[in-house]
């Protein structure tokens, strides 16, 4: 049954739930620089995961006097979090121009993720693609339905607005968000799943998410960005992200590993020399980090399987490889990096189908 026909049968205007899980992301051409209201400096290229998910209930209830801006209620994993609440409340709030349906409900939300909260695991974009794709629905419901691929469409306009990755999580498998310099078809406003063919090597592909350490950020994502706006390599840095993703559009539909790993890599560490060459300068890698690069570099030549990594803005290490290479590579995990990780977690990750609808 398509999903906006699920919305109808358990839900009606006066009150209801609406709930979605959605996956996070991994870039692999990064998203680092933004300006005005959520827009990227450059586009950026992620690959949509299937383990590591958010998932969110969003309850509504007709107000009897509609009330002076959001009414609402936010739990994480069960507990109020009065932070979370104030955050979201704050993000609806500006959506009341566009959506001012949303002032006519209480809404109460109830979120929570698939994987450890501690894990360093970025959440936001699984939480804010999650989110949008609730308020989304239950638009369908009080006004008229849409068709799907405006649905996504808009879900990952408003995702953006709440956070920048999280606009590439509405849809499974790759997914470019920005404008791409000679290759039509891509917006700054929302993220669009990559248009051209994608190589069977890349279509079962694993991310196994190596936690180093599942610490608070130190440095927050905005505050991060801003420090490209004054940043010395700030515009061949912009410049190198189109021409990567153009070539890596390209590298998805030839199957082509190997120039898939040198730009994969080389975005992982352009983002964090980027990081250390800002004023203030901030050193996100930790010795087991460096250490844990080096091993599966090694692995890569001695072994000769095409594994590769990526990092986030934080010491964890996604380790990334095709399927084909499955057994080998968690027996490398296990053997060689599993200790280097905190407590031996890792996250054994890999592509996703996209969102889905759960409720009823
Ligand atoms: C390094 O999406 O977390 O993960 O828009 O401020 O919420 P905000 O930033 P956010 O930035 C993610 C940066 C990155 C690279 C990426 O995911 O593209």
């Amino acid at each position: 049954m398509p999903f906006y026909l699920k919305a109808m049968k358990s839900n009606n205007a006066e009150r209801g739930t609406i709930t979605w899980q959605s996956p996070s992301n991994i870039a692999l051409v990064k998203y680092w620089g933004k300006h005005g209201n959520q827009l990227p400096r450059n586009p950026s290229l992620s690959m949509t995961l299937q383990a590591s998910l958010t998932e969110t209930a969003l309850s509504y209830q007709k107000r009897k006097e509609p009330g002076n801006g959001i009414g609402l209620t936010f739990a994480f994993e069960g507990k109020r979090n009065e932070t979370f609440e104030n955050r979201i409340t704050e993000y609806l709030n500006k959506l009341l121009p566009d959506y001012p349906f949303l002032a006519d409900y209480h809404l109460q939300i109830d979120s929570g993720n698939t994987f450890p909260h501690s894990s360093g695991i970025a959440s936001s974009a699984s939480a804010f693609s999650a989110l949008a794709l609730c308020v989304v629905s239950l638009k369908n419901i009080v006004t008229d339905l849409q068709k799907e691929s405006e649905f996504y469409r808009e879900a990952s306009f408003l995702a953006r607005l709440g956070s920048g990755s999280a606009c590439r999580s509405v849809y499974g498998g790759y997914t470019i968000w920005g404008e791409v310099d000679k290759v039509p078809g891509y917006s700054d406003e929302f993220a669009v799943p990559l248009r051209s063919e994608i190589h069977e090597v890349f279509q079962s592909f694993y991310d196994a998410v190596l936690i180093v350490s599942g610490e608070e950020k130190k440095v927050g994502s905005s505050a991060g960005h801003s420090l490209m706006e004054r940043h010395p390599f700030a515009q061949s840095r912009f410049r190198q992200a189109h021409e990567h993703t153009a070539e890596l559009i390209k590298v998805l539909s030839t199957g082509d590993l190997e120039r898939y790993i040198t730009i994969v890599e080389n975005e992982a560490l352009t983002l964090h020399a980027l990081m250390m060459s800002s004023s203030p300068g901030f050193m996100l890698m930790r010795k087991e980090t460096m250490e844990i690069i080096e091993r599966i570099r090694d692995f890569r030549k001695t072994e000769n399987i095409p594994v590769s990594f990526t990092l986030d803005a934080g010491p964890n290490v996604h380790l990334l490889y095709p399927g084909k290479y499955r057994k080998e590579t968690v027996k490398f995990i296990e053997d060689s990096l599993a200790d280097l990780c905190a407590e031996r977690f890792w996250i054994d990750d890999a592509i996703g189908k996209g969102p889905e609808k759960i409720n009823d």
